[in-house]
């Protein structure tokens, strides 16, 4: 990565304010259901503590659109990060003014704090430079950790860089530097498998893919598009019209690329979108009027494993189908396995996928899981992510 990294920059007894992406799931009781988010943003934390600095934490939590809101509070996660820790980790109750700057203040070497929801205040998301400014105030160096919120521009992701040096944390390295050097200098055969419901969520991230991958293994609802550009009926599965063009087109150019697009070759189909719906395995040429095709059948599977098998660099985003009820989740699982017994670099992305791969058991036998939804799709695009472009270069 050609950014600067907290390794490279003095920070004993500096404060130093750290963006995490603390955007935990909670329950209805506001306990943390998955803490992966919390436990990847620890090494930087660790290492900051090690060596004596002063650290002021800050992340956003949901969408609470600019308004206090107690069911956003990051008081679940001062919690469970003062318990990682092994240190008390005080909240503080607002990111900016007095409490934030006395708080910041009394910090010793080593010690650790966390400032509420930054989205508690509307000019988080403005990028206000003022309310950017006062955040920055609070600190002498700025570490970007937040690789899950860098392709947001807001004020504690883009807008303190302007005030005080900023690098990257540890997580936010790895990450740029596992996509980054997977999309760039892949060992080949590099597999991108793309799923998912919608054409239209993924075009920009197929588009970039085919001038880089040498297979291109497409499952999930935005399949049928392909399937019916290419003539088949795919009866009431989703499908989107609009986009047919866009897959011929997608189509010719993966031929032209020399690109391998790999498309299913049987479904599992069903009558009804429901968990209890009775299903059948159909060939393309198959599929009823009536019917509707919910995941991907055994010999897609079997043929993609194969091609995920001889892969030395795998990138994987969207699964193959309605993984979340069992009957439509083998097509999925059975990817997630090859994608796991491949010998070569494996890069999951995506909530989704993230999601399967942990249903399926097989997380860590995957090379990187990134921390990114949003975040990890703007990068398969080939976007510039703001919270990092605003970063020290090297
Ligand atoms: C995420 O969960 O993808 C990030 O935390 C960003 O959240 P946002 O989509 O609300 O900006």
């Amino acid at each position: 990565m050609n950014k600067k990294s907290v390794k490279d920059v003095t920070v004993k007894g500096k404060r130093v304010l750290v963006r995490a992406d603390f955007n935990v799931p909670l329950d209805e009781q506001g306990q943390i259901t998955d803490d992966t988010r919390i436990r990847a943003s620890l090494p930087t934390i660790e290492y900051l503590v090690k060596e004596g600095a002063r650290i002021i934490l800050a992340s956003h939590l949901g969408r609470p659109k600019g308004q206090v809101n107690a069911k956003y509070s990051l008081a679940p996660v001062a919690k469970r990060l003062s318990e990682r820790l092994g240190q008390n980790v005080a909240l503080v109750q607002d990111c900016i003014g007095e409490a934030a700057q006395k708080a910041a203040e009394k910090l010793q070497d080593g010690q650790v704090l966390l400032l509420e929801n930054v989205r508690f205040h509307k000019e988080e998301e403005k990028n206000d430079p003022e309310f950017a400014r006062e955040m920055a105030s609070l600190a002498d160096i700025f570490v970007n950790d937040a690789f899950g919120t860098a392709h947001r521009a807001h004020a504690s992701t883009e807008g303190v860089t302007h005030y005080i040096p900023a690098v990257a944390g540890l997580l936010m390295q790895k990450e740029v530097e596992f996509m980054g050097n997977a999309l760039e200098r892949p060992e080949r055969p590099f597999v991108a498998i793309i799923g998912g419901a919608k054409v239209s969520d993924k075009i920009g991230v197929i588009e970039n893919l085919l001038d880089k991958v040498n297979a291109l293994i497409i499952g999930g609802g935005m399949a049928n598009t392909f399937l019916k550009a290419q003539g088949y009926k795919v009866g009431k599965s989703l499908l989107e019209e609009d986009k047919l063009g866009l897959a011929k087109q997608l189509i010719e150019k993966a031929k032209s690329k020399g690109v391998a697009l790999e498309l299913p070759i049987d479904v599992v189909a069903a009558k009804e979108f429901a968990a209890e719906a009775s299903h059948r395995i159909a060939a393309l040429s198959d599929i009823q009027d009536d019917e509707m095709a919910l995941d991907i059948g055994p010999a897609s599977a079997e043929r993609f494993s194969t091609i995920i098998s001889s892969a030395q660099t795998v990138v994987w985003n969207g699964p193959m189908g309605v993984f979340e009820m069992d009957a439509f989740a083998k097509g999925t699982e059975r990817v997630a396995k090859a994608v796991a017994d491949c010998k070569g670099t494996t890069i999951v992305g995506g909530g989704d996928s993230v999601a399967a791969v942990e249903k399926t058991g097989v997380a860590e036998r995957m090379t990187h899981i990134s921390t990114g939804g949003g975040a990890s799709l703007e990068f398969l695009e080939g976007k510039v992510l703001p919270g990092v472009a605003a970063l020290q270069d090297a």
